[in-house]
């Protein structure tokens, strides 16, 4: 249980954020990487600071009062860092937490959330399934996406408990994470889907795993690139993109940071890199 804190995020003007200031990424743990790798792809110019709190992962086993907490505490740190935009990398953290912290500040808050729309629109058969964490599978506004944008389809909601730990372990190749795959996959085969959704952004890093128990006439779709195309949005909106003579730095910080977190970041992020702490977590 978490000790209750109180958190006050200032008003942040947007006016003192400058362009060459770097965009907040954070998640529960690694899974958002899949999301800050997208974005220093497409965005090469642009810095970003990226926190995981793996310390308290998975947020998907942990109510929404924790969530919530945690989701402003680590907002805090990013702006006390100077960011110019946030982005929940994180669809757990989304559903939950994102409508109160825009309520605290006035930079732009970035969310992601599962890609229910496309995945109905490309659905052949009308069967789609989301893969989900316990928490996002649970929520109200995960819900009310799917009433919104299932159009015919049959959406089938999966939760997934168990495998962001092995993400974060970096067992995915594990013979017990594909038991559990299978054990998740293998009914929604069954019940006729061609769409799987990766409704947490740990999951892109099981994808290989899960094309092969899913089989190629299954359609995977996750959502790195909408949100991407969705904070070159808000950064043109907000005149806050970098400038283009600049190219961008990255920094990673995790409330878990050691020796073997720094490895399995630097394998998933696909270079090397330094971890640091991050204090006061
Ligand atoms: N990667 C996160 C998500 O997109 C959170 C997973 C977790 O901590 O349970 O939902």
């Amino acid at each position: 249980m978490a000790e209750q804190k109180t958190i006050i995020i200032q008003k942040t003007k947007l006016e003192i954020s400058s362009n060459s200031a770097p965009i907040g990424v954070f998640d529960s743990g690694v899974g958002g990487l899949s999301i800050a790798k997208c974005i220093a792809q497409q965005l090469p110019h642009e810095n970003i600071i990226y926190i995981a709190d793996s310390l308290h992962a998975p947020y998907g086993e942990k109510s929404v009062e924790f969530i919530i907490e945690r989701v402003n505490i680590i907002a805090e740190q990013l702006i006390a860092k100077g960011v110019k935009a946030i982005v929940i990398a994180c669809n757990t953290a989304t559903v939950n937490a994102i409508e109160q912290l825009r309520a605290k500040v006035n930079i732009p808050i970035i969310g992601v959330e599962p890609a229910i729309k496309p995945a109905a629109k490309q659905s052949i058969t009308k069967k789609v399934a989301i893969l989900a964490t316990q928490a996002t599978s649970e929520n109200q506004r995960f819900k009310d996406l799917i009433d919104l944008h299932h159009n015919g389809a049959h959406v089938i909601i999966q939760p997934c408990p168990g495998l962001v730990e092995f993400i974060e372990q970096d067992k995915q190749n594990s013979q017990a994470c594909n038991v559990l795959l299978k054990q998740y996959i293998d009914p929604l085969i069954m019940q006729g889907i061609d769409t799987l959704v990766l409704g947490c952004t740990h999951y892109p890093f099981l994808q290989k795993q899960i094309g092969l128990i899913a089989g190629q006439q299954v359609n995977i779709i996750e959502t790195a690139a909408p949100v991407t195309v969705q904070l070159t949005k808000k950064l043109a909106e907000n005149n806050i993109e970098a400038c283009k003579t600049q190219q961008g730095q990255y920094q990673f910080f995790s409330s878990l940071e050691t020796e073997q977190q720094e490895k399995i970041f630097s394998k998933l992020w696909q270079e090397p890199l330094t971890l640091y702490a991050l204090t006061s977590s």
